[in-house]
């Protein structure tokens, strides 16, 4: 399974990567007005800066609603840089542009689905990454993995090679449980990412081995 990183702060990204598990990024509008990017030229310098950073693939949201708008930011976007796929909505019009940029050789990434429906959707429309949002289903008493699970069996049914990249992606267990059922990708925050290191037995079991090693080497 593919790692991403869920945020446009520059500290964190190089954090992931210097672990060298990480396979990409992944940011949306919130996420860069987070970290307190604004203006069309920062933004895009923003990005430019994320892909010198990480080796990956590099998601970068279009904010435009509408076909011709989503084209022409989706187009400048993928001319910033080879790593650049372009971000999509779950909309008809997102849809469309998926479309049109799969046919162009663009990769995309469809955001905001929520349904099994909207994912064969976006396979159809070609695109390369789905994002189906599980933590943002968990909060609604919806169980989002099992969304991940329907996906699985449908794009498997025909063979449809869009990567289901499994995103709102909160902690340890949704990295682990994404794994078991076959995500391709998940994209979550470098918390959920370092948590997976943590185990008590780890941290006795090195106290043990540093004391006992010390004991016969002084
Ligand atoms: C996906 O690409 C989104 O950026 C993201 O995973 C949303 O996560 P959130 O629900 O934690 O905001």
């Amino acid at each position: 399974m593919k790692f991403f990183i869920d945020t446009a702060n520059l500290n964190d990204i190089k954090e992931a990567q210097a672990l060298g598990v990480l396979d990409g990024v992944t940011t949306n509008p919130s996420l860069m007005a987070k970290e307190g990017i604004t203006g069309k030229n920062n933004i895009l310098k923003h990005y430019v800066d994320i892909c010198n950073i990480v080796d990956g693939d590099v998601s970068a949201e279009v904010n435009a609603v509408d076909y011709d708008g989503m084209v022409r930011e989706g187009e400048e976007l993928a001319d910033l840089h080879d790593q650049i796929v372009v971000k999509l909505p779950m909309t008809k019009d997102g849809v469309k542009a998926c479309k049109y940029f799969s046919e162009k050789g663009v990769r995309t990434n469809v955001t905001l689905v929520f349904s099994a429906g909207q994912a064969l959707l976006a396979a159809k429309a070609g695109a390369t990454y789905v994002s189906p949002f599980i933590g943002r289903l968990d909060d609604v008493s919806t169980d989002g993995l099992n969304l991940i699970e329907e996906i699985r069996g449908i794009y498997d049914n025909y063979g449809y090679e869009t990567e289901i990249l499994a995103a709102s992606v909160r902690h340890t267990m949704h990295i682990v449980n994404c794994a078991k059922i076959g995500a391709d990708v998940m994209t979550g925050p470098l918390s959920a990412i370092l948590g997976l290191l943590k185990h008590p037995l780890t941290d006795i079991g090195l106290a043990q081995f540093i004391a006992d090693y010390q004991k016969g080497n002084q």
